[in-house]
């Protein structure tokens, strides 16, 4: 039986996760690039140092090609990303952690909960947030696979606090207004507007994450996350099997996005908002959102991982929500591919 602990967000899961592996100060942990601060905040946190793996033109996961040449004995755990939604190839990365010794995490943030099959690997997180598959609110949950794992993180997590009153008010007015913008596609609108004034130069889109002093490392789910996800995972569950089919056929997992490839990715986007069709631009560097020095400062090296900066220039992503039809998909992808064929001209 696995056993199931809920935090303040999936951050603060992998957070525990690692803490419970036992990671700290001089070791070394593999996570892929093409990824989003939030998956490398925590190591940060914990002295660990980030090892980026390049990933797969196919899977946008960690390529497994690469990845035992990345293993030393300072590795403490290698974190598989299921990028989109798109199941990572765990046998072969399963493998490659069994010869080495070094436990596997799935990060499985893109994943719709209850789709998915047990792998073999310690634990996996969850996050609950917008923009994944189930939203219930800010929030996280550790699945715990490891007898050994599950002890040291159930006797931790006595010391985890709610949060504050105040930040429960703040959460509930958000999951609110989120709720009754969600159906009104405002939310995307006011992401293209931000894009707009950002190219004007009229805002800026740095991050500057303070992962040392945040106390959300401490807390657990939110009340109010908490009472919604069971019925919200529940309801994702129930219509997962129309997103497996939303290409026209099952394709055998419920996909979060579908990534498509671009020669010009800011002028697709850009098109695209104009004409009414949501396309993401996320992941749009390695360690999305950061850049320049805030991505040295991440332990990224420029030009490390080939693939990943390739995906980050030339993949934008169609959303798959739970009322997306085939025809929508398919309208979106031939706009896509009108755009294109413009840029070529
Ligand atoms: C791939 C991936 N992993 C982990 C996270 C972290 O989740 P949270 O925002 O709940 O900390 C996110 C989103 O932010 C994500 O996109």
């Amino acid at each position: 039986m696995s056993d199931v602990l809920h935090y303040y967000r999936g951050r603060v899961a992998l957070h525990a996760i690692l803490e419970g592996l036992g990671a700290g100060p001089g070791d070394e942990i593999v996570v892929q690039s093409y990824t989003c601060a939030a998956v490398v905040e925590p190591l940060l946190r914990l002295g660990v140092r980030p090892v980026f793996a390049d990933i797969s033109r196919d899977t946008f996961g960690i390529d497994p090609a690469g990845l035992a040449g990345l293993l030393t004995p300072r590795t403490r755990a290698v974190i598989v990303q299921h990028t989109f939604g798109i199941p990572a190839p765990m046998p072969e990365i399963l493998a490659i952690g069994r010869t080495a010794g070094v436990p596997i995490v799935e990060d499985c943030a893109h994943m719709t909960p209850g789709t998915v099959a047990r792998s073999g690997s310690v634990a996996s997180f969850w996050s609950f947030e917008w923009g994944k598959p189930v939203v219930a609110g800010v929030g996280g949950s550790a699945v715990v696979h490891d007898a050994g794992l599950a002890a040291e993180m159930r006797a931790r997590y006595r010391r985890y606090t709610a949060p504050p009153p105040a930040r429960e008010a703040v959460m509930a007015a958000e999951y609110l207004a989120y709720r009754v913008a969600a159906g009104t596609g405002v939310l995307w609108r006011l992401r293209s507007l931000y894009r707009r004034l950002a190219g004007l130069g009229m805002v800026t889109g740095s991050y500057s994450p303070d992962p040392m002093n945040s106390p959300e490392y401490g807390w657990r789910m939110s009340r109010g996350t908490r009472w919604r996800l069971p019925s919200r995972v529940a309801a994702g569950r129930a219509r997962a099997t129309g997103r497996r089919r939303v290409t026209g056929r099952d394709i055998g997992y419920v996909p979060h996005r579908i990534p498509v490839v671009v020669g010009d990715k800011e002028r697709v986007l850009r098109e695209a908002a104009l004409a009414g069709v949501e396309a993401g631009d996320w992941f749009a560097t390695p360690v999305h959102p950061l850049a320049g020095d805030d991505l040295a400062a991440a332990g990224y090296t420029a030009g490390s991982c080939p693939n990943a900066e390739w995906a980050a220039a030339h993949v934008v992503t169609l959303p798959v929500r739970p009322g997306t039809r085939p025809a929508d998909l398919d309208r979106a992808l031939s706009l896509l591919a009108r755009i294109e064929a413009k840029t070529d001209a």
